[in-house]
């Protein structure tokens, strides 16, 4: 997993829950870098397992919880560090579309050895997506927070069915289906 993903797990904890916290629970995990990643560094997604399972047993909030919040955030981060990502869609939908084929590819040549997802997605009409996650890092929760990120970040509020699909071949497998609340109440 990229230093950049850790960097900025950190830097939440240290200003939504404190110093302390976030220092307690660097000393409590095994880290190779004694918790100091750079940002195009690769480390052992394990850290952050261990990272995030210390949170919730400092914190009381659950494991799914703590990576759905940090999903949110981490894609209002991006929208600040890689606006260029970000500022060229017009919409949820439409950044969503160019995740799989041109964001995350782009990334990619940034970040090199970033393990990255795959999406594939089916529009279903003008106000429904539905938007199907793999990976074998099985982090569903943290993708629902990047996509809700997402969603928060255009102002067109929208609510997310998840269904969670038997894990296949390139593991974790989910559907969200993305309705657009506009369309629904109209
Ligand atoms: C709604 C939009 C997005 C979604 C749903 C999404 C989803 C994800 C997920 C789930 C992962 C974790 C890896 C995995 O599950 O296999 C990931 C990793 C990552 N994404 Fe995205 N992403 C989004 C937007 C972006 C944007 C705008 C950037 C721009 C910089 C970005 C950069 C990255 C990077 C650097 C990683 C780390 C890869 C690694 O640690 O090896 N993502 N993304």
């Amino acid at each position: 997993m990229k230093g950049i993903v850790f960097r900025e797990f950190i830097a939440m904890v240290e200003t939504q829950f404190s110093l302390e916290t976030a220092d307690q629970i660097i000393s409590a995990s095994n880290l190779s870098s004694d918790g100091a990643y750079t940002s195009v560094g690769t480390y052992p997604p394990q850290e952050m397992v261990d990272l995030v399972t210390h949170l919730s047993a400092s914190t009381n909030i659950s494991v799914p919880d703590l990576l759905h919040h940090f999903g949110k955030h981490l894609f209002k981060r991006f929208s600040e560090i890689h606006p260029e990502y970000v500022k060229t869609h017009e919409s949820a939908f439409e950044l969503l579309r160019q995740l799989d084929g041109h964001i995350h590819v782009e990334v990619r040549k940034l970040y090199i050895d970033a393990e990255l997802p795959a999406f594939d997605y089916e529009e279903l009409g003008d106000g429904e997506m539905v938007f199907i996650y793999r990976s074998r890092r099985k982090l569903s929760d943290f993708a629902q927070g990047l996509i809700q990120g997402c969603i928060d970040h255009f102002g067109d509020p929208m609510q997310i069915e998840r269904t969670n699909l038997p894990d296949d071949d390139s593991g974790a497998h989910t559907r969200f289906t993305l309705k657009r609340l506009n369309d629904v109440t109209a």
